[in-house]
């Protein structure tokens, strides 16, 4: 059997984009999938893997050996610490999602140099990376790629650094002594909340609306820890899988980074759209300081015009049409199965 030409590796396979990615990805048959995760994904990742690495994405040489070994051609590069995780573990959160991230760009550029071809890259970003004033958040609306970059959170600026570490190695490596195209193609997708049906996030402080989603489906009241009023952008899980397939595909793009999002609802807002699918549905609001606060420098809504115009990103659905045709059915489908 021939070697497939596209030897992907994806780490944080157990995360949620993980799942729904390696998922994706298995369907292509000229792909082989390697994954590192530190804990077993489990058999609904496990059965779309080439390959499982269980390791440290800080051990150098554990990395350094699995791209090697399988002659990595791109790497999807999942594996972090998300915000509020992050703010009990600040120094660890730098060590796995800056280090890690480091580490793995390193690799990816030897790699790229020893076999003379170009590693593609990609690790999601996140509106984390946006610091809005109370006045700036006030003003509602779109903000743009470059601004009011002024991150609160240590996820933030771990993950505004890595937008600029992989801008380094896709564009600017080694500039006064490299020649030839740099080692790394490096695309990054800013990331909002995004909602998935089948899976629970864990330690993001977008995570209210999906908790609230799993409450109404499951019939437990939920303790929503910011207020009504609290609004950021969002999209849905196949949204956030298909436009990472859709960006790491495209051909050349101009720029390293690019915003998605679909739409923009509040707290009170999602609740009251749930109601109409889940009529018994308990939410009381019991804001948490530090989170809305987090929260808070976050923008409403983002500029998302730069994706649609150069590799043909489509937010699919609305507040409305993702409930009713994805993430209700799905959440249904979720529960009634465990
Ligand atoms: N989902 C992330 C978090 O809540 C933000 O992009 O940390």
């Amino acid at each position: 059997m021939s070697t497939p030409n596209r030897r992907i590796l994806v780490t944080g396979a157990a995360g949620e984009i993980g799942h729904g990615l390696v998922s994706a990805l298995s369907s292509d048959p000229d792909v082989k999938l390697i994954a590192i995760d530190l804990r077993d994904p489990g058999e609904a990742v496990r059965e779309h893997l080439d390959d499982l690495h269980l390791g440290d994405i800080c051990d150098r040489g554990f990395v350094e050996n699995v791209v090697t070994m399988h002659e990595v051609t791109e790497i999807v590069h999942l594996a972090a610490l998300l915000s509020t995780r992050a703010e009990h573990v600040p120094e660890k959160a730098h060590e796995v999602n800056v280090d890690g991230t480091f580490n793995l760009l390193r690799i990816a550029a030897e790699q790229a140099l020893s076999f003379d071809r170009v590693v593609k890259f990609t690790v999601p970003s996140s509106i984390a990376v946006y610091g809005l004033s109370p006045q700036e958040k006030a003003l509602g609306g779109k903000v743009g790629l470059d601004e009011c970059l002024r991150p609160v959170t240590m996820y933030g600026a771990n993950k505004l650094y890595c937008e600029a570490l992989g801008r380094y190695y896709g564009r600017h490596y080694r500039s006064l002594t490299h020649d030839g195209p740099p080692p790394v193609d490096f695309r990054c997708l800013r990331l909002p909340g995004v909602l998935a049906a089948e899976t629970k996030p864990t330690g993001g402080t977008s995570d209210f609306v999906p908790e609230m989603i799993h409450a109404a489906a499951s019939g437990t009241p939920y303790e929503c820890f910011v207020s009504e009023v609290t609004c950021i952008p969002w999209m849905t899980m196949p949204e956030c899988v298909e436009s990472t397939l859709q960006l790491l595909q495209a051909d050349a793009v101009p720029q390293c980074v690019y915003n998605v999002a679909s739409f923009s609802a509040s707290a009170g807002e999602v609740e009251a759209a749930l109601r109409t699918h889940f009529p018994d549905l308990q939410v009381t609001y019991e804001p948490h300081p530090g989170r809305q606060a987090m929260v808070n420098t976050w923008p409403d809504d983002v500029d998302v015009t730069a994706a649609i115009h150069d590799w043909g990103y489509e937010p699919r659905w609305n507040l409305e049409s993702a409930l009713s045709e994805y993430i209700v059915p799905a959440v249904r489908r979720h529960y009634a199965a465990h």
